[in-house]
């Protein structure tokens, strides 16, 4: 791998410990990856936030970076938290798990990370430019900003990110080039699909076919026209479920997304009715009525917030309900009157956190509804949940009742 100059002073030290220690991460990758050099990248997206997941030995490597005078060099954001900043005693969060959760974002900020704290961080303003190179780590955040902004970046990992974060360069290699993003597999959908978690479970099954290739579907389109929900919330909930079920990083949607690279001869598969409703059933694993409904996987746009309070006007929800989103859009949808709405009818409007990296499982629930595909996988491997899979709109139809005057 040729390093530049100033590349090779950071390795050796020039630059402090902390960079050091992060050129080792992306030199070590690079090696891994046949990278030819460095490339300059534009913004970092964090994960391994959450104390559910990194624990305390990730705690303990944040903390010595950050005794290390780590900063960032580029504009770098967070995956969601363990909890919402705010509202942890009302989620339940045991004090323990707060402290500890406070600990490392205080590790991070000390970075000069922003706390954003959300896996969509697109809903909030931080929008890539096609062929902008990144280095974006949240799954459902990196095959979002390949995909529908045409940005590039690989499938970081919590340290690599937070590496290209500190010495602002990450190894040329993977989705950079542009000769690694063609798709070799074509979908012809020849079903409508009525609503996001159609979107999701058209994900989960391709994402298992897929495994890390780069799908390319035909016919989803039609689809999209006249739906209710935003077409960026429909292309979120199908990328997420392909990055839950296979690895997929990237995906292309003819006369949709910015790009549509195919080969001359792919693979080609189709998507009727009976693999939807195959897909649909596979996901619902639980017939019994869920204890709590989470939306908001990946994290809710003001649409999809918007879409919930409608259905939960003159209702009360007979079981709980969190609508993940982050910080930022929570406060816009108090300022639209939405989540005033949501909690009358008893539900929460959840910032910073999600259903999947919060402690669900240690709060006490053990069977939850959800309209995201990569909740649905997750919430069963990661929580123990048994999850009841369906729409948002018969999720909330099934479990509220209307106020009578
Ligand atoms: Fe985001 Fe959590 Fe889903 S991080 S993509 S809401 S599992």
């Amino acid at each position: 791998m040729i390093l530049t100059k100033q590349e090779q002073k950071m390795l050796e030290g020039e630059h402090g410990e902390a960079v050091q220690q992060s050129m080792e991460i992306l030199v070590a990758l690079g090696k891994i990856y046949d990278a030819e050099k460095m490339i300059q990248v534009k913004s970092a997206q964090i994960s391994g936030v959450s104390y559910k997941t990194i624990g305390d030995a990730g705690l303990a490597y944040l903390q010595d970076l950050a005794s290390k005078h780590a900063r960032v060099k580029i504009p770098s954001f967070l995956n969601p938290a363990g909890m919402d900043r705010r509202q942890w005693k009302e989620m339940k969060i045991p004090e323990e798990f707060a402290k500890k959760q406070i600990e490392i974002l205080d590790a991070y900020t000390s970075m000069h990370i922003m706390p954003t704290c959300t896996c969509a961080p697109y809903e909030i303003g931080i929008r890539p430019r096609k062929h902008d190179h990144i280095a974006w780590s949240e799954s459902s955040a990196v095959s979002f900003t390949n995909s529908v902004l045409g940005a590039r970046t690989n499938r970081e990992g919590g340290p690599s990110a937070l590496a290209a974060a500190i010495c602002g360069i990450t190894p040329s290699y993977g989705l950079h080039l542009d000769e690694n993003r063609v798709s070799e597999l074509v979908i012809d959908v020849e079903c409508k699909l009525n609503n996001a978690s159609d979107f999701a479970a058209l994900g989960v099954y391709v994402g298992k076919l897929a495994k890390n290739k780069h799908p390319a579907f035909k016919g989803v389109r039609k689809s999209m026209y006249g739906s209710r929900i935003h077409d960026e919330d429909l292309l979120k909930s199908l990328g997420a479920a392909m990055a839950a079920s296979g690895s997929v990083a990237l995906f292309y949607v003819e006369d949709t997304t910015p790009e549509y690279a195919v080969s001359k001869k792919p693979e080609k598969i189709s998507f009727t009715e009976k693999e939807l409703n195959a897909a649909r059933k596979e996901l619902n694993k639980c017939n019994e009525k869920p204890e709590i409904i989470t939306l908001g996987c990946p994290h809710a746009s003001l649409e999809q917030i918007r879409e919930v309070a409608k259905l939960l006007r003159k209702k009360k929800l007979t079981c709980e309900l969190w609508v993940c989103t982050s910080q930022q859009m929570k406060k816009r949808a108090d300022a639209y009157g939405y989540a005033a709405i949501i909690e009358k009818a008893g539900g929460k409007l959840i910032a910073d956190t999600c259903m999947v990296v919060c402690p669900l499982e240690t709060i006490g629930y053990k069977i939850t509804g959800a309209d995201s595909g990569k909740a649905a996988k997750y919430l069963e491997s990661l929580c123990k949940q048994k999850v009841v899979f369906n729409d948002m709109k018969t999720l909330i139809e099934n479990n509220s009742e209307s106020i009578k005057k």
